[in-house]
């Protein structure tokens, strides 16, 4: 394992080392075009450091972020189909938007790109969120499979594999869904003692949220396969598996409290129990990160 550890930073402090002793230049600044392809505008500022030479034979590519620290935590790996190439570009002083950004825009019509983080993880997992606003943007079927994949990956109690996903294609199960709960949710809120006006407009902002959302997933429960509960692995593992591929979603539980007329208005198996819905799609922005409690409070030894 300290081998591993030893390797991996060895690499990141070669990169620091090529860098710190490199002229950065950018010969393509944020906003221009591409010499050959005047479609491509670049998001962020690109250049090469003076003086390195990479696979094709120029110096090493960098995408130079907007932050003022100028990190260098994360690489681009890139393949061109086209140009038969494949490019290390090194990513410095970028926000997670902005890397998301350079991805989206190097994963282009003959090249594949993927990034590589630093540390691994820890920044990446932070860098998830709850994200309730998406671009209107379709999202591919091989994506919600392979993030299904994932899913279904996750531990389970005598591995009885209880989670079925019920995937909402069309708008005409979105509305049965949406009628279903909507009745319970109501009813609820009724009984809260909410105003009718205000319980209206929670009403249609749920509304609105499952009907914009590109992917919808209804995560149900069968107990029939053992004792099962809606667990936090599975639930980050869907997450992740979305934030891996540049999606983002949320988790609404509202199912869980109208479970029978979900199951009845979608025709699902009767040991079928829906236990949340999870929104998907290509993020518009970025929420800021939610605060967690300080270690000390959640953590005890015993
Ligand atoms: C079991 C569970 C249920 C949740 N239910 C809802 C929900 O009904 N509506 C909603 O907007 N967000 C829901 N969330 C999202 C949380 O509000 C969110 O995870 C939390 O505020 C932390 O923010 P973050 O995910 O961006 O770190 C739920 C999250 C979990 C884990």
């Amino acid at each position: 394992m300290m081998e591993r550890e030893n390797e991996v930073q060895g690499f990141w402090e070669a990169l620091e080392l090529l860098i710190s002793e490199s002229e950065l230049v950018i010969d393509r600044p944020r906003g221009s075009t591409h010499p050959h392809y005047p479609v491509l505008v670049y998001p962020l500022d690109y250049g090469y450091l003076k003086g390195t030479i990479s696979m094709d034979g120029g110096g090493i590519d960098v995408w130079s972020g907007t932050l003022t620290t100028r990190k260098l935590d994360t690489v681009l790996l890139t393949v061109d189909l086209f140009k038969h190439d494949a490019e290390i570009n090194l990513l410095i002083g970028c926000s997670d938007q902005e890397k998301r950004t350079v991805l989206d825009f190097s994963n282009n019509q003959s090249m594949r790109a993927t990034l590589i983080r630093r540390d691994g993880g820890l920044a990446w997992l932070q860098s998830r969120r709850s994200v309730r606003h998406f671009l209107p943007k379709p999202v591919p079927d091989d994506l919600l499979y392979q993030i299904l994949e994932t899913a279904a990956w996750a531990p389970s109690a005598h591995n009885s594999q209880p989670w079925r996903f019920v995937v909402l294609k069309s708008p005409g199960s979105r509305r049965k869904l949406i009628d279903a709960m909507g009745a319970e949710y109501r009813k609820d809120l009724r009984s809260d003692g909410l105003p009718d006006e205000e319980a209206e407009q929670r009403l249609n902002r749920s509304r609105e949220r499952i009907t914009s959302a590109p992917a919808a997933i209804l995560l149900c429960l069968d107990p029939s396969r053992g004792d099962s509960y809606p667990d936090p692995v599975r639930q980050n593992a869907e997450y992740l598996a979305a934030h891996a591929v540049g999606l983002a979603g949320f988790w609404m539980c509202a199912p869980l409290f109208s479970p029978s007329a979900i199951r009845h208005s979608l025709d699902l198996p009767g040991d079928w129990h829906p236990v949340a819905l999870i929104l998907l799609g290509y993020p518009d922005g970025w929420p800021e990160p939610r605060p967690r409690l300080p270690l000390n409070e959640v953590v005890r030894l015993v």
